[in-house]
């Protein structure tokens, strides 16, 4: 029986914090509301001259570094991203390059927004199953201060730029690493948070400049409350599943995006806050990178012995949604 492991984490954010005391000089806000409303009480913002895929590799280092092999090992990349360096090509050919992960490997980029480090896991298993990959290298990658409009208050405080990184190998014991997952999306519900110009539906123009169209617009209520909904639904169906309990599930590492959202979640599934890992207070929201940025921290901290069962859950836009669970 043959199983999927994480044999290595990484992150990375960069240097530069906002925080927000920050903000309110560059729009109309306060600490108190932001931390009231969010949790958040700073973020890393990238420099000028970091793009995302700079920020990936640093995230990938790390992570190789700790399960010990090198870029040469790789031969699969997957980047979640939704600030890529570039709209062609993809920003895993970008990380190829610079880190030296063969040129016979299989590179490519996804976007699931939020979800998409779960996305990328999910991919990266079933073709480490399928023996034709050896070891996947996935990355949660975002420079999110380049999308979010600084003018606009109702977004520009919850956005922060980081990555994570995760290591993937198939091994010859049962019951270990990927356990299940279960992912989905409704894109009925695709205008809740989206960028509305610069793809093919709307072209960027002089007009779509103007409009600000290329910023992140969300309707923050609405995400609010599908997030608790969706989180609550696929974190329940994946540890009823496998037939285990909450109380058998060491850590839960949501996505991070807002206190308030996590402290829901918790409730309605009846679980202790301190079973929930959060850094969203010094992130923000880092979108793909949220996911593995948490289990990172959370492994060097020592919040994850072997045998622990972890629980990844998140949503974002499309709206896209899942969770995972891991045995370590
Ligand atoms: O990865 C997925 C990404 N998205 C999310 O997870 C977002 C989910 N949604 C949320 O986290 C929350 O809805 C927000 C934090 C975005 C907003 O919290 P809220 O409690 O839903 O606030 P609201 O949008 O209802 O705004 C309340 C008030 C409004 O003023 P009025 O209309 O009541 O006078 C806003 O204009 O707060 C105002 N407001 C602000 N005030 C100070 C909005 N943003 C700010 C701000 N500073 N930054």
């Amino acid at each position: 029986m043959t199983s999927v492991i994480i044999a290595g984490v990484g992150s990375y954010a960069p240097q530069r914090i906002l925080t927000n005391e920050d903000l309110t000089k560059i729009v109309d806000t306060s600490d108190e509301w932001i931390r009231s409303r969010s949790g958040i009480r700073e973020r890393h913002i990238a420099a000028a001259d970091e793009a995302t895929s700079d920020l990936a590799i640093k995230a990938a280092q790390s992570a190789l570094l700790d399960a010990k092999i090198t870029a040469a090992d790789i031969d699969l990349l997957i980047v979640a991203t939704c600030t890529p360096d570039y709209p062609v090509p993809s920003t895993a050919c970008v990380v190829q390059h610079k880190i030296g992960i063969p040129p016979h490997a299989t590179c490519f980029d996804i976007s699931a927004a939020c979800t998409g480090f779960l996305y990328a896991m999910e991919i990266a298993y079933g073709q480490l199953l399928t023996g034709r990959y050896k070891c996947a290298l996935i990355i949660g990658a975002e420079k999110l201060s380049s999308i979010v409009d600084w003018k606009d208050r109702t977004t520009c405080v919850l956005f922060g730029d980081g990555a994570g990184a995760a290591v993937l190998k198939k091994v010859n014991q049962p019951g270990v690493g990927i356990i299940g997952s279960d992912l989905g999306a409704d894109g009925e519900l695709l205008e809740l948070l989206y960028i509305p110009a610069g793809g093919s539906r709307c072209p960027a123009s002089p007009l779509t400049l103007e409009a600000g169209s290329h910023f992140l617009h969300m309707k923050g209520k609405e995400v609010f409350k599908n997030a608790i909904k969706v989180m609550e639904t696929v974190a329940r169906e994946m540890v009823e599943q496998h037939h285990l309990t909450f109380d058998q599930i060491s850590l839960v590492i949501p996505h991070q995006a807002n206190y308030r959202i996590i402290e829901a979640l918790a409730s309605n599934l009846g679980v202790p806050l301190d079973r929930f890992y959060v850094n969203l207070d010094r992130y923000g929201n880092t979108s793909a990178a949220s996911i593995p940025l948490a289990l990172d921290e959370a492994r060097r901290a020592g919040r994850i012995k072997p045998g622990d069962y972890t629980l990844l859950v998140a949503f974002g836009a499309g709206l896209t949604y899942g969770s995972t669970l891991i045995r370590w």
